[in-house]
């Protein structure tokens, strides 16, 4: 039989993987591992080794591992009719059934779907309808997206742009020349001269910023603004009170769109069917990917508003077919992947379940770090969860970026066999266990957290970072 070394050295020799540091991987000094399977909200590697994951893979696998109703779904649809394009009125079954589900879910003023196969490429979509929305009105300037510090939509050339991290513009030459940057809404990180501010005044200092942007680029050149109800990648950070209404009243006053990424909050994961439901955000463009298909198989999604939807068919009865389209969308095993999900997440009332246990994950999470000395705050909203370490909470002063504490309480965490994910720019552990987690098993993912943050605690104190723990 294949060991599992035979096969981390046979992938080390031709794959090029992501977020991975390429030599280290190539020559053996970053560590691999293969998959082979999972159950519920564990997965398990080649050695037979078993880990929680309290990160859904990548935030997505929301019905946990191992659902055979999926699988079985895919199958029979794969039997049936694999693929179809679904170009000129082209369709398919699952793909109408799909497109019905979404809209009932998403509520009254969306009128379309359209299918990519990544969060990634549901952005480029959206960047593309913008453009021809306002091309259409007769508006060629208003092109500008604004989008803001630490959001993450994707990480293609446009996609990428609109995400606010670093690691992601780097060396890459982005972003490009239309997309903009705003304020992060990070209550957690507000600059010393807003020390003072409730999280309501730090809400409208950051809608003050957002137009001040606007006025500055002029409000003919602007035409949407792109955010995600909860950041995601960008550190786990509920918005501050009253944040997305401040917001709003901007995007109106300028008629600018305002598109939510809603690929990690969709479909449950804050306990709303949408997270801008849970925040009262009515959007023009919503873009899903992640817990649609739980990640049983690759399938995003565009979901138009009316407003935008009028538009765009009226600029096809002006210049003729729309010239966009990949050839996957609406791909008919996605498609049936995506109902057989939400057939779950409805039948075993799994958004009320991230709503109920994700309450409880955040009060187990607050009642094991809220005092604790190297976390400096405890956040999240249903199943999202993340812990910020601080080397000195009372003063909010974070650690020196190279002593990397976020990347070595994962690693700790691994060593309990629990997967938490260091969150890409600052010391950050995040939480996304699978909807279907239950209060026993948030137990367990607190409890081996805190050996994991203890151990790297002692390991501060010993290092001399940290005086007394
Ligand atoms: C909010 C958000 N938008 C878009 C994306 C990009 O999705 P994908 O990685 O499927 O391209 C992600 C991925 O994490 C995301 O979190």
């Amino acid at each position: 039989m294949t060991t599992h070394q035979e096969l981390i050295d046979r992938d080390r020799k031709v794959t090029f993987h992501a977020s991975t540091h390429l030599r280290d991987f190539a020559h053996g000094d970053a560590p691999g591992r293969v998959i082979t399977g999972g159950k519920g909200i564990h997965i398990i590697d080649k050695d037979g080794r078993e880990f929680i994951d309290g990160f859904a893979g990548l935030y997505c696998v929301n019905i946990g591992y191992g659902r055979t109703e999926v699988a079985e779904a895919i199958y029979q649809q794969a039997l049936e009719m694999a693929y179809y394009h679904t170009y000129v009125g082209h369709s398919n079954e699952p793909q109408i059934a799909l497109s019905e589900k979404i809209l009932e879910l998403a509520g009254p003023g969306m009128s379309k779907v359209y299918y990519g196969m990544s969060g990634s490429d549901a952005n480029e979509t959206q960047l593309k309808i913008v453009r021809y929305y306002n091309n259409v009105l007769g508006r060629p300037q208003k092109k500008k997206v604004i989008a803001r510090m630490r959001g993450y939509h994707g990480s293609g050339i446009a996609s990428g742009s609109l995400t606010g991290l670093k690691a992601f513009h780097d060396h890459f030459d982005l972003p490009i020349d239309t997309i903009r940057h705003t304020e992060a809404p990070y209550y957690y990180h507000r600059a010393a001269e807003q020390e003072g501010m409730t999280e309501r005044e730090f809400s409208a200092h950051c809608a003050g910023r957002l137009e001040e942007m606007i006025l500055a680029e002029g409000p003919e050149t602007v035409a949407a603004f792109i955010g995600e109800p909860v950041l995601g990648t960008g550190g786990i950070v509920p918005p501050p009170e009253g944040y997305w209404e401040a917001i709003q009243a901007v995007l109106a006053r300028y008629d600018v769109l305002l598109i939510a990424d809603e690929v990690v909050c969709g479909f449950g994961r804050i306990g709303a069917d949408f997270g801008s439901h849970h925040y009262g955000i009515k959007p023009d463009l919503i873009t899903v990917a992640k817990g649609l298909t739980s990640a049983y198989q690759p399938l995003s999604g565009v979901i138009v508003g009316d407003r935008v939807w009028r538009v765009l068919e009226q600029g096809t009865g002006e210049y003729g077919p729309i010239g966009h389209g990949w050839t996957y969308s609406g791909h008919a095993l996605g498609c049936a992947a995506g109902l057989a999900n939400l057939a779950i997440i409805e039948r075993e009332g799994l958004t009320a379940n991230a709503a109920e246990t994700g309450a409880y994950l955040q009060r187990q999470m607050q009642a094991a770090f809220g005092d604790h000395p190297i976390v400096g705050q405890t956040r999240g909203v249903g199943m999202l969860a993340a812990l910020e370490f601080s080397a000195d909470p009372a003063r909010r002063r974070h650690f020196d970026p190279s002593r990397k504490v976020g990347p070595r309480v994962a690693a700790a965490a691994l060593e309990e066999n629990l997967i938490a994910r260091a969150m890409p720019q600052g010391d950050i552990l995040g939480f996304a266990p699978p909807l279907t987690t239950s209060r026993a098993e948030v137990d367990e993912i607190v409890a081996r957290t805190r050996r994991a943050v203890d151990k790297v605690t002692d390991a501060l104190v010993r290092e001399g970072v940290l005086q007394t723990a």
